[in-house]
Formats: structure tokens, sequence, C-alpha cells
């Protein structure tokens, strides 16, 4: 299975098992992160889902709606490489990827 690592707020990094077919929100939030509210379900409506995903994965990524892109412009802390993880349907290219959770709005 593939590996995901994730940064959480206070700095500890975590590697979790992700299967394909689930959104990197949804395994974040199985796995006991609920740093990550993801508060409207994964529905892209909350922006409470938001992480950062690491360079070298990125292209690996789908390209960002217009809704991601205008929920993510709400947040005080997006980058470049800011995505929202129920938008991110995980995929074995992912493998290996780390996400920082963003800090929170
Ligand atoms: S869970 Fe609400 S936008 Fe992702």
């Amino acid at each position: 299975m593939a590996q995901l690592n994730v940064i959480t707020r206070d700095g500890e990094t975590q590697t979790i098992e992700a299967q394909s077919g689930y959104s990197v929100m949804e395994i974040l939030r199985d796995n006991g992160i609920d740093e990550l509210l993801a508060l409207c379900g994964g529905c892209c409506s909350c922006a409470t889902c938001h992480i950062i995903v690491d360079e070298e994965h990125k292209d690996a990524l789908p390209p960002m709606s217009e809704d991601e892109n205008d929920l993510l412009d709400s947040s005080d802390h997006r980058t470049p490489l800011s995505r929202l993880g129920c938008q991110v349907p995980f995929t074995e290219d992912m493998d290996g990827m780390t996400v920082i959770i963003a800090p929170e709005d």
C-alpha cells in the first residue's frame, strides 16, 4: 500500500497508509488526524481541509476547480502549494507525498 506523510500543526510527522480511491482528506480523517476538521464532509464548501502539498508531487495532483480556488482564496495561509484535501483523490503516483496541515484560519 502507498504511504502518505503528514506534518501536523505541532510539527510532528506521521506516516500513514494510503489507499487509492479515497480523497487525501478522507485518508487523513480516517487515520485520526483530527486537526483537519473537514466540516462540510468533502463538498468543497468549507476550506477546513486545507493542506499544503510537497513540490515533488504537485504534478501528480488533478487540476484545481474554480470552486476550490475561490475557497482557498479565503484563507490567510494560502501558498502556491495549497490544496483542499477533499478535492485530491489519492493515487499511487502520490506514494511518499508529504502534506502539511495548514494553520487554522
Ligand atoms: S471538507 Fe470542506 S472543503 Fe474540503
